[in-house]
């Protein structure tokens, strides 16, 4: 039978480094004020999330989210020995698209220059920071299915331009960092029973669905849009919206169960996986999982401190950064397990 496997990795930060001290200090424009815009600080994020810094992009108007997916896919790309023209499908995961629609995706195939009556097959997907395993998940199958046969799959996120950065956004707006990270995904040329994507499974519970979400417009009404960004007593949609502590619990839950699902579904241990890299959201939750899940701590890799939450992106820009630092090889074994808006959440095992 046909195996997928991952024939390159790459990921793509901003230059700009927001620190936890300058976070208090920005406005809407995400630029620094002598006086104070929102009460937080480095003690209360460093403590309860973990975050030290984070990235932004410039605020010049000329970033997209698929601008960073483009720099992504390109080392991505690179990294598997080919060139754009060789992928024939692009499945992009992101909260933060262009536009409302065409999605993300499209744009991105254009930025590669691998448009045009020929252009390859184009989705986006919906999964927020649960995107990169689904996204993987559908890779897998169209390889195995024969569909497609290199399949670029990107998380990519552009947060720094829809936070609310005054007091009342501070619960969310702390948390999240811009970035993108990408893989590809290819039949596996010399697959044993337990190479190349080993595993994968995602899941669901919409009635999560109003605990972690940004509106944005409402389509049930007319006009769908129907607030003044400008009057912070009315502009509320264009934010995030989260009940942090239950968003939490769950997402503890579910990252223990789900990972320990993986384990028993592939009848693999501990001593089989390299590396264990869970989705990004906070140090703590991350810390809890570890400690349930009883996973060697010697094997987790984070990278929150340094990037923040970047939703779809966390998965492979942890992997991406600690493969440059030297820690993570080439088919180094990974399980990783992520959890988001919806509720969704999944896991994987593959191989790097
Ligand atoms: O990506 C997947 C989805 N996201 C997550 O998984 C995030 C899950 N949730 C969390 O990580 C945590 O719930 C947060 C980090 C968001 C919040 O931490 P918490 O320990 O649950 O804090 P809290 O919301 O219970 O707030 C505690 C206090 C409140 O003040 P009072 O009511 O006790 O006076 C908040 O108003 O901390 C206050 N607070 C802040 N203070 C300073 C909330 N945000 C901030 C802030 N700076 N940024």
């Amino acid at each position: 039978m046909t195996r997928a496997k991952i024939l390159g990795l790459g990921s793509y930060v901003p230059d700009r480094v927001v620190k936890n001290e300058e976070i208090p200090y920005l406005d809407h424009h995400h630029v620094r004020q002598k006086e104070k815009q929102t009460e937080t600080s480095d003690e209360w994020i460093r403590s309860r999330t973990g975050i030290e810094e984070r990235r932004y992009v410039p605020n010049d108007g000329k970033w997209r989210t698929s601008d960073l997916a483009l720099r992504a896919a390109e080392a991505a790309i690179a990294d598997a020995g080919l060139e754009p023209k060789d992928i024939d499908c692009i499945i992009l995961g992101t909260l933060s698209p262009d536009i409302h629609f065409p999605g993300t995706a499209v744009f991105l195939q254009s930025k590669l220059g691998i448009d045009g009556e020929e252009g390859c097959a184009c989705y986006d997907i919906r999964q927020q920071c649960s995107g990169f395993i689904y996204g993987l998940e559908m890779a897998d199958a169209f390889v195995k299915a024969g569909k497609f046969e290199r399949v670029l799959v990107v998380g990519s996120e552009l947060h720094s331009h829809s936070l609310d950065y005054s007091t009342r956004g501070r619960d969310v707006m702390v948390l999240f960092g811009d970035g993108a990270g990408a893989v590809v995904v290819g039949k596996d040329p010399s697959p044993t029973e337990k190479s190349g994507i080993l595993y994968t499974h995602t899941q669901a519970d919409g009635s999560g669905a109003w605990h972690l979400y940004l509106k944005c417009f409402d389509i049930g009404k007319i006009p769908m849009v129907y607030y003044d960004g400008n009057d912070p007593e009315q502009n509320r949609d264009m934010y995030p919206t989260m009940d942090g502590k239950r968003v939490y619990l769950h997402a503890v839950r579910n990252m223990v169960a789900a990972t320990k699902r993986a384990l028993e579904k592939t009848g693999l241990t501990w001593d089989d996986i390299d590396w264990f890299v869970p989705h990004q959201a906070n140090l703590r939750i991350n810390e809890a999982v570890t400690q349930y899940a009883q996973i060697p701590p010697e094997k987790v890799l984070n990278s929150i401190m340094w990037y923040g939450n970047t939703t779809a992106a966390t998965v492979p820009l942890t992997i991406d950064h600690w493969r440059k630092a030297g820690k993570v090889k080439k088919g180094d074994r990974v399980l990783s397990t992520v959890f988001g808006s919806g509720f969704t959440w999944g896991a994987g095992i593959f191989e790097v």
